[in-house]
């Protein structure tokens, strides 16, 4: 049977699989629209995040907050999570283990939030979802069906604060993602098909 929300969050607040926990100031477990229709996948929480316990609220959060609008959603709208719940020790990438660690975390929520359409940000993200065997950079903007999911990925905020050239391609990958909930009728008070607005 599946858990409830307030199960997962004791599952997470109480987790110790792995030594994230006993390093970081606080468990960070998600948040927004648990019913939302998109759900974002990022890799873990970093300084900002783990002071105040929500994912996406320092530098990288904050072009995320950007590019979100840019596709006219506002943040809480989307349920926003990471892969592990726990920030890595100086915002290092979490290891193959620690992930396999937290991996039952992400699978609840997925369940619970139920998304018809998945963004992952950048490679941690793709690995954790899709499998070794993808690189963001080859796979970002392709959808994958998987499980009656809809998944795409892009690149991750902070990649994009770090090299501005990849903004391109990742606005392409936001168009694709809003124009796939236009499609499934998705978000029907927010966003409006714009194929025909230049017709
Ligand atoms: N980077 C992430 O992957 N997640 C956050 O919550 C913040 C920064």
């Amino acid at each position: 049977m599946r858990i409830s929300w307030p199960e997962l969050w004791e599952n997470i607040m109480q987790c110790q699989n792995c030594s994230l926990g006993s390093g970081c100031i606080q468990k960070v477990p998600g948040q927004g629209d648990v019913h939302a229709p998109l759900m974002l996948i990022g890799e873990g929480p970093g300084e900002q995040e783990d002071k105040q316990g929500l994912a996406f609220v320092g530098p990288a959060g904050q072009l995320l907050t950007k590019m979100l609008s840019a596709i006219d959603l506002p943040r809480d709208r989307v349920y926003i999570c990471n892969v592990v719940k726990c920030r890595p020790p100086r915002n290092r990438q979490p290891s193959p283990e620690e992930m396999q660690a937290c991996i039952g975390h992400l699978r609840a929520q997925v369940a619970l939030v139920k998304p018809r359409v998945i963004l992952l940000l950048g490679a941690t993200a793709v690995c954790a979802v899709l499998g070794n065997d993808y690189r963001i950079t080859r796979c970002h903007g392709q959808w994958i069906e998987r499980k009656g999911y809809s998944i795409i990925a892009t690149y991750h905020p902070s990649a994009l604060l770090r090299d501005e050239s990849k903004k391109r391609d990742a606005w392409d990958d936001l168009k694709k993602v809003r124009q796939r909930l236009c499609e499934l009728s998705l978000y029907p008070d927010l966003l409006e098909d714009k194929k025909n607005e230049h017709a």
